[in-house]
């Protein structure tokens, strides 16, 4: 075989594969299309140096050296937000005409499944990335590879750069065989199995599994300008698209278009859990921005979530970290969505009245997704005459203090003098994403807070091992240990820092906005709510939180603390004497590969995961992967980790 036929036996094997995975209709007999595969396993294993990773005998999976390893998204993937009535779907058209006079529209369905981003250079597939926290997600090529419905090369009108955006899925027939196939795990639904398919140490084993990817996003020069036209695209490329795309113009349209795909949902092949509605113009899309979670051109209309019928034994208020007091109601253990169900929120004091919830009541709860189950409503006609309506509580259930009424909220004011916001205010601050603190359990945090040694979340770094074994059941050796946890967590950089004050309406994407806007914390102090509103992705209620955070003297004497007892990070300032380089990282080092990236990244170079002609070196450390042949093919030059730091400092 010369090496343009095994060249043509490759777009055959593809072409099959695309008629069988894709299209749904095969055009010849699986016996046929196994004689082909034989054929190619047979070419690539006489002439290995053929053998390229786009090849369909990749399908199949094989590991890399580069499996899971975190990857910075180019634009990071954003969630949706969701409109769960008419008037929510109102708000957004009246925003949107706001700025664009006569919008179009494209209506599509919301596949559950999980978002996946494929990277694709010069017409090939080099990456598929998981979305992660849709910053930093997971290097899942290695498996990805082995989804058939995946082209693994595009057509020569593919932009040499492109971004294929889209959900992975497994459809509801072929889950049900899975289940019945796999001895052992049982899956909980579609979407558990794709999950836990595509983060399979083994490719093998994700190659059974029958996972597809629908396309719903391209990104890249010289794509068509709308939505519509951008499907239709990446369909020409032979991808799946999310079915029944539809351009809508009002919200008349959105309310019909969401009620005929409900009235589909049965008869879809995945499962959707609602629609989406995205401005169909890219240019428009642009023109409307984003804020730090969500596009502000696209918006989720849910379906409805499950229900369920029980008994409300109590109703209680529950003090959260910042003060506010929610209505829960203990239930009669129930079973919705696959999980039992104990406790259901409230939301507010307003809320409760509304739904007129009382103690004895029979009601219907909900729970969508990862969201806290809540009471929708009581059923009338099954009040017994000694049902017991609950008063809001004129002292907070914590403390005792005379509690003050914001709008809907009721709030205890007594801020760090409560027991339950001191708490949460310190489970929050030790927290994975703000200062991280290893060992610090809720239980530990109780006691802490209960035995008085520390007021507020500065004092954790005021403790010592003589008051901490002090505590019950406390030995001087896990006392030293927890110290040693808190002291070697002083340092934390600006993000974190300004996400662990807990301040109201800041979450780790806003904090992270904040940080990069700010140079230090004293500026923060400082700004003005028109100048935070400068930020895109901040709104004036997030600017009015912080800045009454601020002026709050409890919490500037616990931020003042906090400067004077632990050392910001501040994002060090690009220097440029990598300037226009491109760099490639393979092996292990002395510090960790994303340490390394950093460091070029801090000097003005870029990082690529692949070696390319416009590679400008290889940083090679010990055992280097495929990557130092590739680079040797192409005559690239490599520096270890020393030269790396020499070409930094010259
Ligand atoms: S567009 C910038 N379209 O929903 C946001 N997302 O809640 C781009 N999803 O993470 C997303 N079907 O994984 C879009 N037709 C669709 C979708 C879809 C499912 C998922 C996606 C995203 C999540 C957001």
């Amino acid at each position: 075989m010369t090496f343009e036929q095994y060249m043509s036996l490759i777009q055959e094997v593809d072409k099959h594969n695309y008629h069988y995975h894709v299209l749904d209709d095969p055009l010849i007999s699986d016996t046929e299309f196994d004689q082909l595969m034989k054929e190619l396993i047979q070419a690539e294993k006489e002439n290995p140096k053929w053998q390229s990773p786009q090849s369909p005998t990749m399908r199949v999976g094989s590991t890399p050296s580069n499996a899971f390893e975190t990857i910075t998204h180019q634009t990071p993937m954003l969630s949706l937000d969701n409109a769960f009535s008419d008037e929510d779907l109102q708000l957004f058209y009246n925003r949107i005409v706001k700025t664009l006079q006569k919008p179009i529209f494209s209506g599509e369905t919301k596949l559950d499944g999980l978002a996946l981003s494929c990277i694709y250079e010069n017409k090939r597939l080099v990456r598929a990335v998981t979305r992660g926290d849709g910053q930093t997600g997971e290097d899942v090529t290695h498996n990805v590879r082995t989804i058939r419905s995946i082209p693994q090369t595009l057509s020569d009108s593919a932009p040499d750069m492109l971004e294929v955006r889209g959900e992975v899925v497994i459809h509801k027939d072929d889950f049900v065989k899975l289940n019945q196939s796999t001895s052992g795990k049982v899956f909980a639904n579609p979407r558990n199995a794709a999950a836990g398919s595509i983060r399979q140490l083994d490719p093998k084993i994700t190659a059974k599994r029958p996972l597809k990817f629908y396309a719903y996003g391209a990104y890249g020069s010289n794509l068509p300008n709308s939505h519509t036209g951008r499907i239709s695209w990446l369909e020409s490329q032979r991808f799946l698209t999310s079915k029944h795309v539809k351009e809508l113009s009002d919200v008349k349209s959105f309310n019909a278009y969401h009620a005929f795909i409900l009235e589909q949902r049965e008869k879809l092949p995945y499962d959707i859990d609602g629609v989406v509605f995205k401005i169909n113009n890219i240019d428009e899309q642009g023109l409307l921005g984003q804020t730090a979670k969500a596009p502000r051109w696209a918006i989720a209309f849910k379906f409805p979530a499950e229900e369920a019928t029980t008994l409300v034994e109590n109703i209680h208020f529950q003090v959260g970290r910042t003060g506010a007091l929610t209505p829960v109601a203990t239930l009669k253990p129930v079973k919705v969505a696959g999980v039992i169900v104990q406790h259901a929120t409230l939301h507010n004091i307003h809320e409760l009245n509304r739904k007129d919830i009382r103690i004895g009541d029979t009601v219907n709860i909900r729970r969508a997704g990862d969201v806290i189950p809540e009471v929708i409503r009581h059923i009338s006609s099954k009040r017994p005459a000694d049902s017991v309506a609950v008063a809001p509580p004129q002292k907070c259930p914590s403390c005792g203090s005379e509690v003050v009424a914001e709008k809907t909220i009721i709030r205890c004011p007594a801020r760090y003098q409560c027991p339950a916001q001191l708490e949460g205010a310190i489970i929050h601050f030790a927290s994975k994403h703000a200062f991280d603190i290893q060992g610090l359990g809720k239980q530990l945090i109780h006691s802490l807070c209960i035995q008085k040694i520390i007021h507020c979340p500065s004092d954790l770094f005021k403790i010592n091992t003589t008051t901490l074994s002090s505590l019950p059941r406390m030995g001087t050796k896990s006392a030293k240990n927890i110290i040693d946890a808190i002291d070697h967590k002083r340092s934390v950089t600006f993000p974190r820092f300004i996400y662990a004050l807990g301040i109201r309406d800041v979450g780790r994407d806003t904090a992270k906005l904040i940080a990069r806007h700010f140079e230090t914390i004293d500026q923060l102090q400082n700004a003005t709510v028109d100048q935070m509103m400068q930020i895109d992705g901040i709104g004036e209620t997030t600017a009015n939180s912080i800045t009454t955070y601020m002026r709050d003297t409890r919490e500037r004497d616990n931020l003042m603390s906090l400067i004077e007892l632990c050392q910001i990070e501040y994002p060090q300032k690009t220097q440029s004497t990598l300037k226009d380089m491109i760099f490639v990282i393979t092996g292990t080092f002395s510090v960790s590969r994303t340490d390394i990236q950093g460091l070029i990244e801090q000097h003005g170079g870029k990082v690529s995961s692949q070696v390319s002609s416009k590679t400008t070196y290889l940083i090679l450390g010990h055992s280097p992967g495929s990557k130092l042949k590739k680079a040797t093919d192409l005559g690239i030059k490599t520096l270890d980790e020393a030269g790396l730091n020499t070409l930094i400092k010259s």
